[in-house]
């Protein structure tokens, strides 16, 4: 760290401990601590032990509690409040990305687009890549081109790059719809991409640290931050190039008197969606921002229950075959795999984070008890009744068929994209996410290439844990996977030969 930062975060910290001293709140502070002065201790618990603090919090006061952080306050609503959080106006999830994710800093483009006024990006997502067969071959065209990069054929066990080796596959799968056949299998588009998505949250993460009012110079500084900044232009470029070069395809097409060539991505959906008033680059990096973390850690959490079940994988097997082979490669066989949405969901309930629907309060708002949240501040609501075994019996333990048997029974919310008064997950209301069909259509497709093509398990000694960070869940990065491609002629026939 250079002297000069150095100097900024002691003046930073001093600062902010000051300015985030404890405010008049009208819900009680569950991390109050003597003597914590500059707010560390409140911060360490918070980060440390969160699930105690919200059910043991909400359950003493019956109603909103409050918790301090370094970079502010968040009030913790209950969960029996969720639906009045999902219609109020007044709650808003753009406002919170400003606040809380800076979108407006030079560099952090991707952010903006994404949670701008323009409504393009988010119409876009949820008309074409949502619900499309379209997308559907694209996508197992890449993915068996990712699998052979990233996994190989060998059909002798051996390891992957956790992180790496799934993340690639996400987002291979991902740009194939979002950026075309161009740049897709690009080796340096992905590394610009994925290394712009890791910059920003990093970015974001470090300016947490700074009191609000420095940050519009703080950001000139950090390095994370001047990454970002870096790499728009050169996307923009690049994407620039692309959308050039096919517009002389077109042209060209044109003069010989040829039918024009078709692009079915987002690239070029959103050329003709947005008469040009977003920057096509910028478009793909928030594309990317949004769905590539994501995505990629639902993927591993899945990964992580598959090797644990082993019991389930013929099963699921039998499932991806009968749908492919009925309905090819399209969204009807990937609806129609029911069990493998009922894993995935039970993945999803044991891998989330204790909170959901964060909001920021556009002005002061009455709860149904009548006491006010305050214009300003920042709510979330707890989730961890995802883990009520009144909801969930034995809602510790993995149980792939529990979705599929509620589904059965008659229950029209426990699909995988669905959400309902105990699970909001992918949030919900006006703001809930728009890119859920699409990223479980990926995960439907990157799991039938897995259990036909591979068998997989952990190396010798591995045990993942999930890792608590705060109010979020992460799945172990340390995970040692190692995998061997199937003897299968028949799951080939389908899914691509090996080399
Ligand atoms: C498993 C993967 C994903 C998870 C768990 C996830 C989760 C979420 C959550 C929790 C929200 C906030 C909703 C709320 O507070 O009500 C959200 C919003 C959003 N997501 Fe996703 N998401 C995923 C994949 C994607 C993908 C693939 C895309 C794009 C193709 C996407 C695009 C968005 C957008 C644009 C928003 C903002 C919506 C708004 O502000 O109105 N997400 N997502
Ligand atoms: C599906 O994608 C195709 C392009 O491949 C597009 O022409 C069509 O409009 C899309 N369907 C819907 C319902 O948006
Ligand atoms: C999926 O993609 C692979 C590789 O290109 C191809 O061989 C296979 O036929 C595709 N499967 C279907 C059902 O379209």
């Amino acid at each position: 760290m250079s002297a000069q930062l150095f100097i900024w975060t002691a003046f930073a910290v001093l600062i902010s401990a000051y300015l985030l001293r404890p405010k008049r709140t009208p819900f009680p502070i569950v991390n109050k601590y003597p003597n914590d002065f500059l707010g560390r201790r409140a911060a360490r618990e918070a980060q440390e032990n969160a699930r105690k603090l919200i059910t043991e919090g909400l359950a003493k006061h019956q109603g909103p509690i409050a918790i301090n952080l370094l970079h502010g306050q968040k009030i913790i609503l209950p969960a029996s409040l969720a639906g009045w959080v999902k219609s109020n106006k007044d709650l808003d999830h753009k406002q919170l990305v400003k606040d809380d994710y800076f979108a407006g800093i030079p560099g952090f483009e991707a952010q903006s687009v994404l949670h701008g006024d323009d409504e393009t990006p988010k119409r876009l997502i949820i008309t074409k890549l949502g619900q499309n067969d379209s997308t559907m071959g694209v996508m197992n065209e890449s993915l068996a081109r990712g699998f052979r990069a990233l996994w190989g054929d060998d059909t002798e066990w051996h390891a992957i790059n956790w992180h790496q080796d799934t993340g690639g596959i996400i987002a291979r799968a991902a740009s194939s719809v979002f950026v075309g056949p161009e740049l897709a299998d690009d080796g340096n588009w992905l590394g610009l991409v994925q290394g712009y998505v890791t910059s920003y949250f990093m970015a974001v993460y470090d300016l947490h640290a700074y009191p609000a009012w420095t940050r519009s110079i703080v950001h000139w500084f950090l390095p994370n931050a001047k990454a970002c900044r870096k790499t728009v232009p050169q996307v923009r470029a690049i994407v620039n190039d692309v959308l050039r070069k096919r517009q002389d395809e077109v042209d060209q097409a044109k003069r010989e008197g040829k039918s024009a060539p078709e692009y079915n991505d987002a690239l070029a959906w959103a050329q003709a969606a947005s008469k040009g008033n977003i920057e096509p680059g910028d478009l793909q990096l928030s594309l990317a921002m949004a769905a590539f973390f994501t995505t990629a850690e639902m993927f591993r959490a899945i990964l992580v229950d598959i090797v644990r079940h082993p019991e389930l994988v013929e099963p699921l097997r039998k499932e991806v075959w009968e749908q492919i082979s009925a309905h090819g490669i399209s969204v009807a066989a990937a609806n129609n795999m029911v069990l493998l949405d009922s894993f995935m969901k039970e993945s999803q309930r044991l891998s989330s984070g204790l909170v959901v629907l964060e909001r920021a309060v556009l002005k002061d708002t009455a709860l149904p008890d009548g006491r006010i949240l305050p214009r300003g501040s920042q709510i979330m609501v707890d989730s961890t009744n995802i883990w009520d075994s009144n909801t969930y019996p034995n809602p510790d333990q993995f149980d792939g068929y529990r979705f599929l048997r509620k589904r059965e029974a008659g229950d029209t919310t426990s699909q995988f994209v669905q959400t309902s008064q105990d699970f909001h997950v992918f949030g919900g209301g006006r703001h809930i996410c728009p890119g859920r069909f699409f990223a479980s259509n990926e995960l439907k497709l990157a799991l039938a290439h897995i259990l036909l093509k591979y068998d997989i398990r952990f190396a010798e000694g591995c045990d993942p844990k999930p890792i608590m960070n705060g109010f979020y869940a992460m799945v172990d990065p340390t995970v040692r996977l190692e995998v061997k491609r199937r003897m299968d002629g028949a799951a080939e026939g389908i899914l691509g030969e090996r080399s």
